[in-house]
């Protein structure tokens, strides 16, 4: 197993290598933009850990995990276009730096070389794991709808909420895992387990991606805070509010989200402040805590070698206390 540090280096440097030297500029830059202004490679090294557990040859697998990489960036640039988002790991979005129709046509190249990549499974798998990503890629896109319906909706439900992320953020790790598994011969078992596994992280990432958008520091974060509360992204915070307030709280809730006063930052400061009354700050860490400890006895239930087990956990537990 190598050290986080160096599956990163190995997707950097894979993706370094891809030449998106080409004609026309206009719809090959950006791409390369979105694709090397950062990023933490979650989902890639994910895939390559999880064929760690069962093979050496971590590197024959490099096509598939940029491929699911990449299509994870794309699925950024449109969610940036959808959620009206300026900035992005500390830089202008795509469509901000050049414009809609630059940022819908380089994604959809990003989803072409996505699919070209992941294509390139070994063939005794790869079967499984195009329907795997194909099946992924359709849930997230249900994610996303649901998403954007909830800002319109005033009765949505947690319940809800979990589903919706399950479908537009777990999946995709969840897939990452089991792909992992898969490419290196795990039993149906532990690559359902490995599924799981990254569903309960995914549920916690995205549980801490809505907590920093609140409480997080937009230097370290990368993104703009506050965009959440004033799309009334229905975030399993602002959910939570609602349900605990007493009348006059839940008055002042409501009316805040009706509103789009001219200084958006009033609306984040008064939410805020909500959460603040209600606790709901402790009340989403703790909610966090839960599914990385779901996930962990997830994790002691596979079949692999409790010490390559480790790493794996090493990383994942390293995401627990996230500011970026
Ligand atoms: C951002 O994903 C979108 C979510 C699912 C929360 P990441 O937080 O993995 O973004 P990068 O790739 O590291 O920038
Ligand atoms: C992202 O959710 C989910 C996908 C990109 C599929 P968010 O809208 O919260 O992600 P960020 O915060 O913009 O990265
Ligand atoms: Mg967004
Ligand atoms: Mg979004
Ligand atoms: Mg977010």
């Amino acid at each position: 197993m190598y050290s986080p540090s160096q599956y990163q280096k190995l997707v950097n440097d894979f993706l370094a290598n891809k030449s998106y030297e080409r004609d026309p500029k206009k719809l090959y830059e950006p791409v390369k933009y979105e694709l090397s202004i950062g990023g933490k490679r979650i989902r890639p090294v994910l895939m390559l850990m999880a064929y760690h557990l069962l093979k050496e040859d971590v590197e024959s697998i490099l096509p598939v995990a940029v491929g699911l990489e990449t299509y994870h960036n794309y699925t950024l640039v449109h969610d940036d276009i959808m959620d009206d988002a300026g900035v992005r790991r500390g830089m202008p979005t795509v469509h901000v730096k050049w414009n809609q129709t630059t940022a819908l046509l380089c994604s959809e190249i990003m989803v072409l070389h996505a699919y070209e990549g992941v294509a390139q499974a070994n063939p005794s798998s790869r079967d499984a794991v195009l329907q795997l990503f194909t099946k992924t890629a359709i849930e997230i896109s249900e994610g996303q709808q649901f998403d954007i319906d909830f800002e319109t909706r005033n009765d949505v439900e947690v319940a809800e909420y979990i589903e919706m992320i399950r479908l537009k953020t777990s999946v995709l790790l969840a897939c990452a895992l089991a792909m992992g598994g898969i490419q290196g011969g795990a039993s149906q078992k532990d690559c359902d387990l490995l599924y799981s596994f990254g569903e309960k992280i995914g549920l916690a990432f995205q549980l801490q991606d809505d907590f920093l958008d609140v409480y997080g520091d937009e230097k370290t974060f990368g993104k703009r805070i506050g965009g959440d509360i004033l799309a009334n992204k229905k975030t399993f915070m602002l959910l939570s509010a609602l349900n605990l307030a007493n009348p006059t709280q839940k008055d002042r809730l409501s009316q805040w989200i009706a509103a789009t006063p001219e200084n958006p930052q009033e609306k984040i400061d008064a939410v805020t402040a909500l959460y603040n009354e209600l606790g709901i700050r402790e009340l989403c860490l703790s909610k966090i805590k839960a599914y990385y400890a779901e996930a962990e006895t997830l994790l002691s239930s596979m079949s692999f070698d409790v010490k390559k087990k480790q790493v794996l956990w090493d990383y994942v537990s390293s995401m627990i206390n996230r500011n970026f």
